[in-house]
C-alpha cells in the first residue's frame, strides 16, 4: 500500500463502503460526506474548495462552477460510476484535470439485472406482487395473467458495449434471437441493424448506450411510434435516453406491452403518470446495486487517485488521458 501522501487532500460526496474509505483514509487526507443522500450544491461547492481530487457520484454535477469552486490544485475527479455524462469532460481537460470512470467492473450486475426486468416485464412479476399484496381476490385460470415467451422472440440492443454484449449472451440463454444497432461495434453473432428497424421488429429493445447530446431522447414520440404493440422498453442506461412523458403516454394508451426502468429522466423523480400504470416496472437505480460490484467500483476510484495523486501517472480509466502532458 502506499504511504499517505501528506498534502493530497480528496473529498468524497457520498458515503462509500467500509473497506473503499479505509483504503482512501490510508492514503489521503480524506473528508467524506457520510450520508446516502447527496450534499446540497452550496455544500458540495464548499467541501470541494483547495482538494487535491473529488470522489463524485452521478448525481454530482461537474462543471465549469464546480472546477472554479474546486481551484487550481485539483487533479482527479473519480467518478463512482461508467457514465460520465454528469461531468464537463472538456472543460476538465482544459483545466487539466483528469476524470476517470469505472468500466468493466459492473458488467455483470447491471446485464443481470437487466434481464431480471425483461423477465419480469415479460411475465408480470411484478404485476402479480402487487396484486397479491393489494390481497385481491385471485384463483389459477387458463387466461388469468398471461404474459410473453421469451424463447422466439427477437430482442433488439441499442448500444453493443460491454454490458450490452453481456445482456445479449444471457439473453441468448433464453433463446431471444439478438441484434443491435451500434454503428461502431461488430459482433459476429449478432446481426446488426438500424435503430428504426430495430424498434420496428424487437419484441424486446434495451438500451445500453451513453448518453450524449446526439443519444439525449433517442426514444421519442416518433420512435414510440415504431414499436410493436406488445414491445417492451428497457432502460438500464440512462433516463434522458427515453422522453419519459412520451413513453408514459405510450403505456397508458396500451400503444405498447410494458417498460422497465431503471433510471429515470429527472431522477430521482419520476413521472407522476407512471406511478399509476400496471404496465411499467420501476426500479431505483440499482443496475449495478450488489455488493461485490460497489466495492469493485470503489477500488477503481481508489486505484485512480493513487495513481494519479501520488504516482504522478495516468489510470488506464481516465476518459481524457489527454488533460496531462506528463
Ligand atoms: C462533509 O464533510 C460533508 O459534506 O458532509
Ligand atoms: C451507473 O449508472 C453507472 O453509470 O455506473
Amino acid at each position: 500500500m502506499n504511504p499517505p501522501a501528506a498534502g493530497s487532500n480528496v473529498y468524497v460526496s457520498r458515503r462509500v463502503p467500509e473497506t473503499v474509505e479505509h483504503e482512501l483514509r490510508a492514503s489521503f487526507d480524506l473528508e467524506i460526506h457520510d450520508s446516502l443522500t447527496p450534499p446540497s450544491r452550496e455544500r458540495l461547492l464548499d467541501k470541494i474548495g483547495g482538494r487535491d481530487g473529488v470522489v463524485t457520484m452521478l448525481t454530482d454535477r461537474v462543471d465549469e462552477e464546480f472546477l472554479d469552486a474546486a481551484g487550481s490544485d485539483l487533479r482527479v475527479v473519480a467518478n463512482y460510476a461508467v457514465g460520465y455524462n454528469n461531468i464537463d469532460v472538456a472543460s476538465a481537460t482544459q483545466r487539466g484535470v483528469l476524470v476517470t470512470n469505472t468500466p468493466d467492473v459492473l458488467r455483470d450486475a447491471t446485464a443481470e439485472l437487466t434481464v431480471a426486468m425483461i423477465l419480469s416485464a415479460a411475465r408480470r412479476i411484478d404485476e402479480g406482487d402487487r396484486l397479491v399484496r393489494r390481497r385481491e381476490p385471485w384463483i389459477w385460470a387458463p387466461t388469468f395473467m398471461l404474459g410473453r415467451d421469451l424463447r422466439d422472440a427477437t430482442l433488439g440492443i441499442v448500444g453493443l458495449g460491454s454490458i450490452g454484449t453481456r445482456v445479449a449472451e444471457l439473453a441468448s440463454a433464453f433463446g431471444l434471437h439478438v441484434i443491435h444497432s451500434s454503428r461502431s461495434r461488430f459482433d459476429p453473432r449478432y446481426e446488426r441493424v438500424s435503430l428504426g428497424r430495430l424498434l420496428t421488429v424487437s419484441d424486446v429493445i434495451s438500451l445500453h448506450c451513453p448518453l450524449t447530446p446526439d443519444t439525449h431522447h433517442l426514444i421519442g414520440v416518433q420512435e414510440l411510434r415504431l414499436l410493436k404493440p406488445q414491445a417492451i422498453l428497457v432502460n438500464t442506461g440512462r433516463g434522458p435516453l427515453v422522453d419519459e412523458v412520451a413513453l408514459a403516454e405510450a403505456l397508458a394508451e396500451n400503444r405498447i406491452g410494458a417498460a422497465a426502468l431503471d433510471v429515470y429522466e429527472h431522477e430521482p423523480h419520476v413521472t407522476e403518470r407512471l406511478l399509476d400504470l400496471e404496465n411499467v416496472l420501476l426500479v431505483p437505480h440499482l443496475g449495478s446495486a450488489t455488493e461485490a460490484t460497489r466495492l469493485a467500483m470503489g477500488a477503481l476510484c481508489v486505484s485512480a487517485l493513487r495513481q494519479v495523486l501520488v504516482d504522478r501517472a495516468v489510470p488506464a480509466n481516465a476518459v481524457n488521458p489527454e488533460a496531462v502532458a506528463l
